[in-house]
């Protein structure tokens, strides 16, 4: 009788167990079996990683996005050098640029034309010589004044003009910024074609560098069309033109691109401008108060002949012997 009853007891037991195991079979079905769960669960020790630069974690997605799949996006390194190392650059290149024009007025004032007018005229640029620097330049201006926008506005001009006056400006600075950044490559491809045979650095060059050219004794040291200090305008605005312009690329149309890329090319964007910013001050003053008679040759094209003997002495007398045209090439009597 009792081992009657233990077995009807077992069946019994067994009966419920398949029901059991039965019923739980789709839940198991979806459970992976050689994989332990925990081991796939971000651990606080990565988290804690992941606050270290460059360390991301990383998890698992099925969507298209790859960048979703970062629990902590890349660029904690960049918003720092874009929150504090960029605008120190900048203040600094600033500043500094600011100094040194002051110290050099101090030192050397206005450099005056040593022989004083001629009143004879040499056409120094023509129209597209004209054309080409006045695109560039203007470009460059406006792209400069809303590029420093980007960097300092929140600091000097939000406070002034509060923030919804400064919102509505930042927006149109940046729409300008990104338009405007295409009439600048134009120029930058133009100022290297119409005037890279003029840039090559060769001797002269040195002679002039050796003179400190001429900038703070007296006397000029002999110069082609474009001294040494020029050629170094002219392959900073180009090769400066030519990174600000692939990264601006970059920065306009990112697609497909990695963030880290993208920030990148934000990096080399900022520095490269705050330097050329810095250059073309240096080269604003030079080009206008600094130096009597050198906006004439940007403004009608002509300059004074005693003005281009005592600055391009080599220059003139090819002219004059016609080994190269400048324009109408011979002087002309002032009107
Ligand atoms: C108001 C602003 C500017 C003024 C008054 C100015 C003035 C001048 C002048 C007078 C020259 C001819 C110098 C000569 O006869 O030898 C010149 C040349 C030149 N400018 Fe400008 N410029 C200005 C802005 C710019 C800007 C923003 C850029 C480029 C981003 C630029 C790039 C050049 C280059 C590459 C040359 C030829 C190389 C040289 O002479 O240094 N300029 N500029």
């Amino acid at each position: 009788m009792a081992s009657k009853l233990s077995k009807a007891f077992r069946a019994l037991a067994f009966g419920f167990v398949a029901l059991f195991a039965a019923s739980s079979l789709p839940a198991l079905a979806q459970q992976p079996t050689s994989v332990n769960p925990t081991a796939q669960s971000v651990k606080e020790e990565q988290l804690l990683q992941a606050l270290k630069p460059g360390a991301p974690v990383a998890g698992r997605i099925s969507i298209p996005d790859k960048q979703a799949a970062n629990l902590i996006q890349p660029g904690r390194d960049w918003r720092a050098f874009n929150q504090e190392t960029l605008p120190k650059l900048g203040a600094y290149s600033l500043i500094g640029i600011a100094f040194v024009l002051v110290a050099f007025y101090a030192l050397r004032g206005k450099i005056r034309i040593d022989a004083g007018l001629s009143g004879m005229k040499i056409l120094r640029f023509g129209a597209l010589d004209r054309f080409t620097h006045w695109l560039t330049a203007t470009s460059f201006i406006v792209l400069a004044i809303t590029g420093i926008n980007v960097t300092f506005g929140k600091f000097v001009l939000a406070p002034v003009m509060g923030p919804e006056a400064f919102a509505a400006w930042a927006g149109f600075a940046k729409l300008l910024h990104n338009y405007v950044g295409f009439a600048f490559m134009a120029g930058v491809v133009l100022t290297f074609l119409i005037w890279v045979k003029d840039n090559i650095p060769n001797a002269v060059d040195l002679q002039w560098f050796a003179a400190g050219g001429g900038l703070l004794g007296k006397g000029h040291p002999p110069a082609k069309r474009f001294n040494g200090g020029q050629k170094i305008i002219f392959w900073s605005v180009v090769v400066g033109g030519f990174l600000l312009s692939l990264s601006g690329w970059h920065l306009l149309f990112p697609t497909a691109e990695s963030i880290e890329h993208v920030q990148w090319q934000a990096t080399l964007h900022g520095t490269t401008a705050f330097v050329m910013i810095a250059i073309i001050i240096a080269h604003i003053y030079i080009g206008s108060v600094g130096m009597e008679g050198a906006f004439d040759a940007m403004g009608s094209g002509e300059v004074d002949l005693n003005w281009a003997k005592e600055h391009h002495s080599l220059w003139v007398e090819d002219v004059m012997k016609g080994k190269r045209p400048a324009g109408n090439a011979a002087p002309q009597p002032a009107e």
